[in-house]
């Protein structure tokens, strides 16, 4: 089996002659995987149904759940969808950004990324490499997680080839991904405007530019759920079983109880903890190095984790989010 290409490019100083032979890939309706600032994604011609298919494909992915469309400029996000006042007070504020915004398709965009729906996401990334390769290839680029469906999103490019394998004909390797989770998803179509995917941008960093108020369901909420159909249960499990808990006591009594039973157990907190790992107070730390862990983890052959996040404020959501996805009972 041919293996997938893997093109390293330095963020500072892409390399133009990669970025013209994944700009000729994309032309062509074929996949590329390439870094944002969340997690890499898996790109294709957003305006070629065919080419959108073949990420279907790759992922396993069910045509049910839309894709989110990535440009390089706010001029050719309106190109897309039709734009409001509100769209574009958070565009120039987050854009580029971990900020995905849901507004009114125009007729450009397939059914494909729209999965059949009037509404489409648009988001400029944070990324030299995501940016520099949509212009190089002149195109909006589809592009969900660079993963099987269902599996932890992709932080490294080495995560991209251990979940895709050869499905993906080329990935571009831009480092880690300084976020670590995915882009905070907005309802911008709805009203009140809702938030139906926390991210590392909060509602409340929302509700300060657009001065109203943001409904939040922190992804919980059925109707979210529906509405935004990549948010199902366990979407972010790893292999290895994962309990979360608010109280350090009890999650030390958990493990006192685990260890009994002969397993070998794994202690993350946010703060010191005799033969626990600290990974301190910063949503922000958690977030980045959330991913990575979970494809660790399961590399190093753990029975359990036990996670205990600093409960604290809005700034949290993303990450308590996919913490308590991730450790749905399977
Ligand atoms: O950070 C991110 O958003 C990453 C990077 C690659 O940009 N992408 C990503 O894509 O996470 P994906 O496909 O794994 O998740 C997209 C989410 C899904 O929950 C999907 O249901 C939702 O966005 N979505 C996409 N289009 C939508 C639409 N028209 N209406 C509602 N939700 C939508
Ligand atoms: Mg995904």
């Amino acid at each position: 089996m041919e293996l997938p290409q893997i093109r390293f490019l330095d963020p500072a100083h892409p390399d133009p002659e990669v970025l013209g032979q994944a700009a000729l890939l994309l032309q062509q309706g074929q996949l590329v995987a390439f870094p944002t600032e969340t997690v890499y994604g898996l790109g294709a011609n957003a305006l070629d149904s065919k080419a959108c298919q073949r990420i279907f494909e790759a992922k396993g992915r069910p045509s049910t759940n839309p894709l989110i469309v990535h440009v390089a400029d706010i001029g050719k996000a309106t190109d897309l969808c039709h734009w409001t006042p509100d769209a574009d007070r958070l565009a120039r504020h987050f854009w580029p950004g971990p900020l995905t915004l849901v507004l009114k398709r125009k007729p450009c965009i397939p059914d494909e990324v729209t999965a059949g729906g009037d509404t489409v996401a648009v988001r400029i990334p944070n990324h030299p490499v995501a940016l520099a390769l949509i212009r190089a290839a002149g195109l909006p680029l589809a592009a969900p997680s660079a993963n099987r469906s269902n599996a932890v999103s992709p932080t490294l490019a080495s995560h991209v080839v251990q979940s895709l394998g050869n499905r993906v004909p080329l990935v571009l390797d831009g480092g880690a991904c300084s976020v670590g989770i995915e882009s905070t998803v907005v309802d911008l179509t709805s009203n009140p405007i809702e938030i139906l995917r926390p991210g590392h941008l909060s509602c409340l960093d929302l509700e300060k530019i657009l001065e109203k108020s943001v409904a939040t369901k922190n992804g919980q909420n059925r109707s979210a759920i529906a509405r935004s159909p990549g948010q199902l249960a366990r979407h972010y499990s790893p292999q290895t079983p994962l309990e979360w808990f608010d109280s350090l006591t009890e999650a030390l009594l958990k493990r006192e109880f685990w260890v009994k039973q002969g397993e070998k157990v794994l202690l993350v907190a946010g703060e010191e903890v005799p033969d626990g790992v600290n990974w301190g107070g910063q949503s922000s730390f958690w977030a980045q190095n959330l991913y990575r862990a979970f494809h660790e983890w399961d590399a190093q052959g753990w029975d359990r984790v036990i996670l205990v996040p600093p409960q604290s404020d809005q700034k949290w959501a993303g990450v308590l989010d996919r913490i308590h996805r991730a450790a749905q009972s399977r």
